[in-house]
């Protein structure tokens, strides 16, 4: 992605401090896990069913799908401590051949929890191995070449999968069918935004005033990722500028220094919806046609803009493409341009 976004929902690998960061704030049980109830209800059901059976039965591979940001590898690590599992991790672009699979297939251990982060971009050669190893937990594979190549099919240990990804639409249709539960991880509630906020500000020692707290939860996109980093922004904020404790005028002060408004848009955001507005008014507009004239990737906008636009209202989908809604409007109107 081009210009940083305070409000980009991807987590900056490279980043180590904000690693750091969501790492020291992630919730380690369902108990301290805030939000996505209907998720939580249904996995504890299917991990309850487990334990008690207790005849060496795994539990079902399961595919998490839903925007950036909203808790998805925090939840397979919390489905992971909830089973006593070790919880191993890796991403669809780092498995480059069959024979990473295999070699992290067969180091896993009997019951371990192996996240697959974007599985949908896992290649096809690789997923194809993946299938009869989470069907029956034999990995075949192909020894030599030619005329004298012979295949063998290994026992692997029982694992669970857990796939994550941001396009459940993106994933095969026989690699979906291996999940034995598929959850929609959603957009989080403004009080339960309001909820995890507090419980980082605690975790962070900076104290918030009630309505700091409202101002930053009504800005943070319905995204626990963003409502932690605008946190710990406005907590650095009133570190510098003041006693250290957030107050609303600090928090406002701060979050307009970001240039993010009251419905948590950022300027790359009314950019794009004001590039629309002006080029198509009323008309709808494809989606390589928005990308082209923001320069950005077509998935960078279905992916990262679109989600929390459509969810707010300010972006609506139609047969011909995309169109900028009446709210939409009415905010850019009262928010200016950029
Ligand atoms: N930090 C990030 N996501 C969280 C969540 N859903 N609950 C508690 N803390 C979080």
């Amino acid at each position: 992605m081009g210009i940083e976004r305070l409000v980009d929902t991807t987590l900056d690998e490279e980043n180590h401090e904000e690693q750091a960061l969501e790492n020291s704030l992630r919730p380690i049980s369902f108990n301290d896990y805030i939000g996505q109830e209907r998720m939580k209800r249904n996995l504890k059901v299917a991990i309850d069913a487990v334990k008690k059976r207790s005849d060496g039965t795994t539990l079902d591979h399961i595919l998490l799908y839903g925007p950036p940001g909203l808790g998805k590898t925090t939840m397979a690590a919390v489905i992971a401590h909830e089973m006593g599992a070790n919880f191993r991790v890796t991403s669809g672009p780092a498995i480059e051949r069959a024979g990473d699979l295999a070699s992290i297939l067969t180091n896993l251990a009997e019951g371990d929890v192996l996240f697959i982060d974007e599985i949908h971009r896992l290649r096809r050669a690789v997923e194809e191995v993946l299938y009869s190893a989470m069907e029956d937990f034999k990995l075949d594979i192909v020894i030599g070449k030619g005329p004298a190549a012979s295949s063998v099919r290994l026992d692997l240990p029982k694992f669970t999968i857990i796939g994550a990804t941001t396009r459940a639409g993106a994933i095969a249709k026989p690699l979906q069918d291996r999940f034995g539960l598929v959850e929609r991880l959603e957009y989080y509630t403004e009080d339960e935004i309001k909820k995890i906020i507090a419980r980082t500000a605690n975790i962070l020692n900076t104290k918030i005033q009630p309505d700091a707290l409202d101002l930053i939860a009504a800005r943070a996109r319905r995204t626990p990722r963003i409502a932690n980093r605008l946190t710990k922004r406005v907590r650095d904020f009133a570190d510098v500028n003041g006693d250290g404790i957030v107050d609303k005028t600090t928090a406002e002060q701060s979050l307009n220094l970001m240039e993010i408004d009251d419905l948590g848009l950022d300027p790359a955001d009314r950019n794009m919806l004001n590039l629309m507005l002006e080029n198509y008014g009323d008309r709808p507009v494809g989606l390589s046609t928005i990308a082209a004239l923001t320069g950005d990737e077509e998935t960078t906008i279905s992916d990262y803009y679109e989600p929390y636009l459509l969810q707010m209202g300010l972006l609506e989908r139609t047969k011909h493409g995309r169109k900028v809604t009446k709210k939409a409007k009415d905010h850019l109107a009262k928010t200016g341009k950029i």
